[in-house]
């Protein structure tokens, strides 16, 4: 398997997550509680880091879906597997992602979590692949814009490898 290249450095990202963080806190300052919800698996590491460096009270959640089909095969329909374990009615939500792709997860994930009924409910994510955008979906909170490329690493993976790089890198499709 070859090394990803790398596109965004672990420097970059930690100077960005911290600037979100910083953004966030001042947003919600007023707010009470702020309600985190993990999309899995790959917002574990994007939310690990931008949780511990907000300055206001804060929880956790997370919610698991699967896509029907596989690779360039995917449908765009989406299935919950996992909802979240706790309460957010009358709550505010920051759905947490690491990618938004197609945009279809972002969307389908915001119809369910609005459906419990919450205070709010905000975006963010690490980093949005603008020119894939097959619906409409808005990203309050966005780490970076990048090109159509096969991303990995900062919780991202290719068959499940390379979740745990500290950067995001490329690798070629298939590898
Ligand atoms: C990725 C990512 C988003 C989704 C975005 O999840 O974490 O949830 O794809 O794609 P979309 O905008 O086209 O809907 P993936 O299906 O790779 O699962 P994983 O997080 O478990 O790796």
């Amino acid at each position: 398997m070859s090394t990803p290249v790398v596109l965004i450095s672990e420097k970059e990202i930690q100077v960005r997550v911290a600037e979100l963080a910083a953004q966030i806190s001042e947003d919600y300052a007023d707010a009470g509680e702020l309600v985190m919800v993990g999309v899995l698996k790959g917002a574990f590491v994007f939310l690990a880091d931008l949780s511990r460096k907000l300055t206001i009270p804060r929880t956790i959640e997370f919610i698991a879906v699967s896509s029907y089909g596989s690779g360039s095969e995917l449908t765009g329909a989406v299935r919950l597997v996992m909802d979240v374990r706790g309460s957010v009615e009358d709550k505010h939500v920051l759905i947490v992602e690491d990618i938004v792709d197609t945009g279809h997860t972002l969307k389908y994930l915001s119809g369910i979590l609005e459906s419990h009924r919450p205070a709010s409910i905000r975006t963010a994510a690490l980093v949005r692949k603008a020119e894939r955008a097959e619906v409409e979906v808005s990203v309050d909170y966005l780490g970076f814009d990048i090109g159509n490329e096969w991303v990995v690493g900062y919780g991202l993976d290719n068959a499940e490898q390379n979740r745990t790089l500290p950067y995001i890198g490329v690798v070629e499709p298939g590898h």
